[in-house]
């Protein structure tokens, strides 16, 4: 059975530098966006499954295609959402991303 998605405006191309990541807070979602490179987005839960942080205040490792939690240093995948270091153990959501002109759309359940 196919998940129905509906796209939401989260941010523009411009609120996110290259090699950095962002937490945006819409629809009820909170959202780290990250980018690597001009075109690389990813988007995760922001917030991480260990204790409160938000991952996207974390280092973006862009060569391994993670990010670190800024508390205690847990490594996600940014493809996966997988914690790849300990203390958490366990995923982020991953959302699908797509650029349509100078906007970030990302889809949620719907
Ligand atoms: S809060 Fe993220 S690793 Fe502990």
């Amino acid at each position: 059975m196919e998940t129905v998605v509906a796209e939401i405006r989260v941010c523009s191309v411009d609120d996110v530098k290259p090699g950095s990541a962002k937490r945006f807070d819409v629809d009820g979602y909170r959202l780290a966006v990250v980018r690597i490179g001009d075109d690389g987005w990813y988007v995760l839960g922001d917030q991480c499954t260990h204790a409160e942080a938000s991952i996207a205040e974390g280092e973006v490792w862009p060569e391994e295609c993670e990010i670190e939690c800024p508390k205690h240093g847990s490594a996600f995948s940014l493809t996966t959402g997988e914690p790849l270091t300990l203390p958490a153990t366990e995923p982020v959501p991953v959302y699908g991303v797509r650029i349509d002109g100078s906007d970030v759309l990302v889809e949620v359940p719907e």
